[in-house]
């Protein structure tokens, strides 16, 4: 047999919108709609605790996302902050594995002092990995890889030619399983330059349902679509 019997992911990635429209729906401000969408991460990281799914990815913030205005971007940053020191325990308690993934460069010292430090501490937890993708892009993650491979090579005096498994060794997600499924909230239907190359054989799943509203329910309602998908990688 080499089709494959989908049952539950190993890694479900999540790319969380629609919390500016949630907000503007209540006459709230933006940043309304991202504190409520906090509260969808720690639902869908409970649920997915008790579903025993390994990996839950989110996409809290894209490369694209600097171009927004200063306010709703320090907002953003401000509650990361917030978040990552008001869960710490928590991932402790129920033995997560706390990630995040993107250009660190461009994020404040204190914010990348706070992650530090609750990657350090939850490293050596084995339950679920909950992996915040932050100033990320696929784009980036697909060139910083190409780079790392030909710096080495041209360190080592080899031809710098690039094989598939190169890059995929050294994206930044090399040590993680690719997405089996992919969750976009509020309707839009893209990638919008998130995991370009690690999604080529992922299951995508769309719902209208805005970012803050997305809870246990709609999580499972995902899970039950992915499990009648079947997945062919190609074959017959
Ligand atoms: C997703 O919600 C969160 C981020 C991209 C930071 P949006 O802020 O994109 O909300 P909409 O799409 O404008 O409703
Ligand atoms: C994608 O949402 C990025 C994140 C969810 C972090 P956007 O709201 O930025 O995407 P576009 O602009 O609608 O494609
Ligand atoms: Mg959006």
């Amino acid at each position: 047999m080499t089709k494959e019997k989908t049952t539950i992911p190993q890694h479900v990635t999540i790319i969380m919108d629609g919390n500016g429209r949630w907000a503007k729906l209540r006459g709230q401000e933006r940043l309304f709609g991202h504190k409520e969408g906090v509260e969808s991460v720690r639902a869908c990281t409970e649920f997915a605790v008790e579903k025993g799914i390994k990996y839950l990815s989110v996409f809290a913030f894209s490369e694209e996302n600097w171009e927004r205005p200063a306010e709703e971007i320090e907002g953003l940053m401000q509650l990361m902050l917030k978040a990552i020191a008001m869960e710490t325990p928590l991932f402790q308690k129920n033995g997560i594995r706390f990630r995040v993934i993107g250009d660190f460069s461009r994020l404040s010292q204190k914010l990348r002092n706070e992650i530090d430090e609750c990657m350090k501490l939850t490293e050596t937890n084995t339950g679920l990995q909950l992996i915040v993708f932050l100033s990320y892009s696929g784009k980036w993650d697909i060139v910083q890889a190409a780079n790392k491979v030909v710096e080495e090579k041209m360190r080592k005096g080899e031809q710098p030619t690039i094989t598939a498994e190169e890059i995929d060794s050294n994206l930044s997600t090399s040590d993680i399983p690719h997405p089996d499924l992919l969750i976009r909230t509020s309707g839009e239907q893209r990638i919008s330059n998130y995991m370009l190359w690690q999604t080529a054989y992922t299951e995508y799943y769309f719902t209208e349902v805005l970012w803050p509203d997305f809870r246990k329910m709609e999580f499972q309602q995902a899970l039950d679509a992915y499990s009648k998908r079947e997945r062919r990688f190609g074959k017959v």
